[in-house]
């Protein structure tokens, strides 16, 4: 895939998070959500790809837009045909809210190379290039603790290990509380969590946990370019019936539901671009910043597998030039 590619998809997060950045704290994340999806809609357009949606907003007629199967991009004579991973706005409640870690985040692959993940839960590992093939998700919390703190050359008392705050983490909390490492609870964004494992600065070792399986996917996509590890497990029946979710599975072509997905599962190959564009400040990507005369600065992170480089992308918007983002 043409290595260029990586800067039209810094466009794509970073068109998504000025939209939704407009929303911080006003307590609507469905507007957030919706001036994300618009923003990554209109940018995808002029991009010279023919892209389908694997991960998006949800099954056609639950959404109108990045839906999944939508066919985007610009479509050209001899565009490249590529499968979209969308979140226009992962931490919908964190930008209605205010609080962190909301990212726009957008992962692209050759066709065929990313799991076709249903809106179900999914449990979910994640740690940095120094622990890649170190732990396993199939293993108990404390075993991987140990094999962490011997990749990471760090006693278990200095681990972080990060987690949506969710009732259903009680057992997996006092477990790892018990075995001696520290905790880093957050309400929403596990993607940017996912990430964050992956840069020793952000004071985070681990990701651990429930959450949405498109969101797993997305972050599998990022943790192959950034040389982490990442693996999933599906966990049907509890957003939906499980008979539900297991059907769903099936039409989207996962054989066995029990399977412990690795990134080959989840994004397979080496031709897998991500980017990212924070929304909200978060561990790894600071928040969209407004300054005056109706300018905006954001910050991104846009990488590819093949070569592994990671770029940091600061820009400042000269909003007026731009009428889509008009107040
Ligand atoms: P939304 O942006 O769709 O609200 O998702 C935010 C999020 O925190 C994800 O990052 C995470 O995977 C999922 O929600 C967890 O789901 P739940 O809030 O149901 O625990």
């Amino acid at each position: 895939m043409d290595r260029d590619l990586a800067l039209n998809l810094v466009r794509v997060t970073e068109a998504a998070a000025l939209g939704s950045a407009r929303h911080v704290g006003r307590g609507d994340k469905i507007a957030a959500d919706q001036a994300a999806v618009d923003g990554m809609r209109r940018m995808f357009d002029t991009i010279d790809i023919e892209g389908t949606v694997v991960i998006g907003e949800g099954e056609m007629d639950e959404a109108p837009m990045l839906y999944i199967g939508e066919e985007i991009g610009k479509r050209g004579e001899g565009s490249m045909k590529v499968d979209i991973a969308v979140d226009p706005l992962d931490g919908t409640t964190a930008v209605a809210k205010g609080l962190p870690n909301a990212i726009a985040v957008v992962a692209i692959a050759p066709e065929g190379c990313l799991l076709h993940a249903p809106d179900m839960y999914m449990d979910k590992i994640a740690v940095g290039p120094k622990a890649a093939g170190k732990v396993d998700i199939a293993a108990p919390v404390e075993e991987n603790l140990k094999s962490l703190s011997k990749a990471l050359n760090k006693d278990i008392s200095d681990i972080t290990v990060t987690m949506l705050d969710r009732p259903r983490h009680e057992e997996l909390i006092k477990r790892i509380r018990k075995a001696g490492a520290r905790i880093k609870l957050f309400g929403d964004g596990d993607v940017a969590a996912a990430i964050a494992a992956c840069f020793e600065h952000s004071g985070v070792d681990m990701l651990m946990g429930i959450g949405g399986a498109p969101e797993g996917v997305i972050a599998a996509a990022a943790l192959k370019c950034l040389g982490g590890h990442f693996q999933g497990r599906l966990m049907p029946g509890i957003y939906n019936s499980a008979d539900e979710e297991m059907k769903r599975c099936k039409k989207m072509g996962i054989k066995d539901i029990n399977q412990v997905l690795n990134m080959e599962d989840l994004a397979k190959g080496n031709e897998i671009f991500f980017a990212a564009t924070g929304i909200t400040d978060g561990d790894f990507l600071k928040g969209v910043v407004y300054y005056e005369n109706n300018t905006a600065k954001t910050y991104s992170m846009v990488t590819r597998a093949e070569t592994g480089t990671i770029r940091f992308v600061e820009a400042i918007h000269k909003l007026d030039k731009k009428p889509a983002y008009a107040k």
